[in-house]
């Protein structure tokens, strides 16, 4: 019998054979949305893509310094693995290395366990705020979520293979389903990211293995960068003597060397690869559209700076002219966002309210996001709009 899930997968290959990329055609196709669709353990996520489970965290959610993991947004760019076996799974590590790797799970659990709290953000969060709008997924402000992640580091991975000299860059393969044609999913990171004693081949999320949905057994987890460096459901690690080409390395995930302005063409030769994450705060209350009582109101949000840190979080409750310092929460870690708010004392009539994160690199959240044709890091000051009765 032939499923919607076939049907999907046969629309899949047809598209990316005539030379789409994933990330379009999921916002090309007639997807089912909201009502009668159920993903389990998921509840109240916001469905963006079912076809592919694409998950957003309402910004609601976005009032725990780690989010709980069936509110990690989830993103995922093909089927997930289907058969799965945590004692059958094997990691394999090669090329630039002087003695290659098969690693089973209990091989992995000798290497000493590392906790990193880490803000993970897909790159493509905030997309369907970009103006003029531009394809891929339509993510609103929830494609972010923050977990503690524990397993060895890659580096001490890396280490037992033994890198050789000629070794500059690191790729990761998932254990996805790849529809047709599909180029499978597999990125590289340069070799001092993959060095980094914050960078891990990750196996657990909050204190639990991980789940199906975000890499099952095991993740790498590039801290501060964007989701898309963090390959799930790993399989192969292979070291290479240059960055690893395919689709998701490009045209996929780059980014204009210079700024431009909407519409204009930017050729291959001047965009780079996206890595870290860029200064971003969400107001995750009020809500948008909230009627709130005048007197004390507390707006609240989040901020992140992918390996920066948080400074400073200004709130505005007069559309940006004035602006007051929100307090930041005290749980924080490198990587980590820190919760904030403010308290207003508010008076009847409709406001706009702004936040604006500023770093310790000295980035300040703009007005306007660097337009790229991708929509990738959106960034702009957050804004809420209410009315005080
Ligand atoms: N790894 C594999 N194998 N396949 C994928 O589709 N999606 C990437 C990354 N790792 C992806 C993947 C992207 S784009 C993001 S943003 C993060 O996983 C999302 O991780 P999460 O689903 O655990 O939130």
């Amino acid at each position: 019998m032939s499923s919607r899930r076939d049907f999907l997968k046969q629309m899949s290959s047809v598209a990316i054979a005539a030379g789409a990329s994933s990330s379009l055609l999921t916002w090309a196709l007639p997807l089912p949305q909201g009502k009668g669709i159920e993903v389990p353990g998921e509840d109240g996520m916001i469905i963006r893509s079912f076809r592919f489970v694409d998950l957003e965290t309402p910004v609601e959610y976005f009032n725990t310094w780690l989010t709980p993991v069936p509110h990690f947004f989830v993103r995922n760019h093909m089927h997930e693995p289907s058969e799965l076996n945590a004692d059958d799974w094997r990691l394999t590590v090669s090329g630039e290395v002087e003695k290659p790797l098969t690693l089973s799970l209990p091989d992995l659990s000798k290497l000493d366990a590392h906790s990193v709290v880490n803000t993970l953000e897909c790159a493509g969060n905030g997309r369907g705020l970009q103006r003029p709008q531009v394809p891929g997924i339509q993510w609103g402000k929830g494609a972010v979520s923050t977990a503690r992640f524990s397993g060895p580091r890659l580096r001490d991975v890396l280490q037992r293979a033994g890198v050789k000299p000629s070794g500059k860059h690191v790729m990761f393969r998932g254990l996805d389903e790849v529809p047709g044609k599909v180029p499978p999913f597999i990125r590289s990171i340069p070799i001092e990211k993959a060095l980094d004693s914050d960078t891990l081949v990750a196996t657990n999320m909050n204190g639990a293995a991980l789940t199906k949905h975000h890499g099952l057994p095991a993740r790498a987890l590039v801290p501060g960068w964007v989701g898309a460096a963090s390959c799930k459901w790993l399989t192969e690690i292979k070291v290479l003597d240059h960055e690893f080409v395919g689709n998701f390395m490009s045209p996929a995930y780059r980014f204009p060397n210079q700024p431009g302005e909407p519409g204009d063409a930017v050729k291959p030769e001047d965009t780079h690869p996206v890595t870290g994450l860029f200064v971003k705060s969400v107001i995750s209350g009020p809500a948008d559209g909230a009627n709130v009582k005048a007197g004390t109101v507390a707006v609240h949000g989040t901020a992140w700076a992918g390996e920066a840190d948080i400074v400073k979080v200004d709130v505005s409750t007069d559309g940006g002219d004035t602006w007051n310092p929100a307090r930041l929460g005290h749980e924080q870690a490198r990587y980590a966002w820190r919760l904030w708010s403010y308290e207003w004392k508010a008076k009847g009539g409709d406001y706009a309210i702004l936040s604006r994160a500023a770093d310790s690199r000295g980035r300040i959240q703009p007005a306007a996001p660097v337009w790229n044709p991708s929509g990738y890091l959106y960034n702009a000051i957050d804004q809420v709009k209410i009315h005080v009765s």
